[in-house]
């Protein structure tokens, strides 16, 4: 469990409740559910920030395991409780978490005028790879379809 300022990140453990808020998040947050929250699967990964232990969740990051990366494919943190390093300190903890299992990277996809996610994601070390056009569906984004691949190599010793 990891502490920075005034909330918490910790590994899901459960929680049915805790779901529920994650969902209600990613569709505040979302044109479309970015996650699918498939969380019988051993390839899933989902980490929650609250604001004091067992509190209500503020925010999360979601993702899954495939070919010894950690693609995430969804982070969000609910609106009042932005621009507190809310986002960062999930970010941070989904890499330490893949660092500690022996994952070789991070990989994601986010909207090219999405420039906050952009922002912290390159603040964190992550790279653009690629530009991805129409990625989106026109009915979920409107114009606003293009998508950046990003990744952040872990290497030993970063
Ligand atoms: C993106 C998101 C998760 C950031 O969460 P957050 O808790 O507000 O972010 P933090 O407070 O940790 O900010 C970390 C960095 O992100 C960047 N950032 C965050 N919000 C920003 C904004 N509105 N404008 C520009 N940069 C921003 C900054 O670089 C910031 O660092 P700084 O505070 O030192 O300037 C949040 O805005 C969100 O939930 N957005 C909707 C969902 C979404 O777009 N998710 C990403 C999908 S890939």
């Amino acid at each position: 469990m990891t502490f920075a300022s005034s909330f918490l990140v910790e590994p899901f453990g459960g929680d049915a409740v805790a779901i529920t808020r994650c969902i209600l998040i990613d569709a505040d947050a979302f044109p479309y559910p970015s996650v699918e929250f498939g969380l019988r699967s051993s390839s899933s990964r989902l980490m929650l920030a609250r604001e004091t232990p067992g509190g209500p969740i503020v925010g999360f990051v979601a993702g899954r395991v495939r070919r010894g990366c950690l693609h995430i494919e969804g982070l969000a943190v609910e609106r009042a409780h932005r621009r507190r390093g809310i986002g960062r300190a999930l970010v941070c903890a989904a890499v330490a978490r893949s660092r500690a299992e022996g994952l070789i990277a991070l990989t994601l996809h986010v909207g090219t005028c999405n420039a906050a996610a952009i922002a912290l994601y390159r603040a964190e070390g992550f790279g653009i790879d690629r530009c991805l056009r129409g990625f989106y569906s026109a009915r979920a984004f409107g114009s606003d379809r293009d998508a950046y691949q990003m990744s952040l190599p872990l290497r030993l010793g970063r």
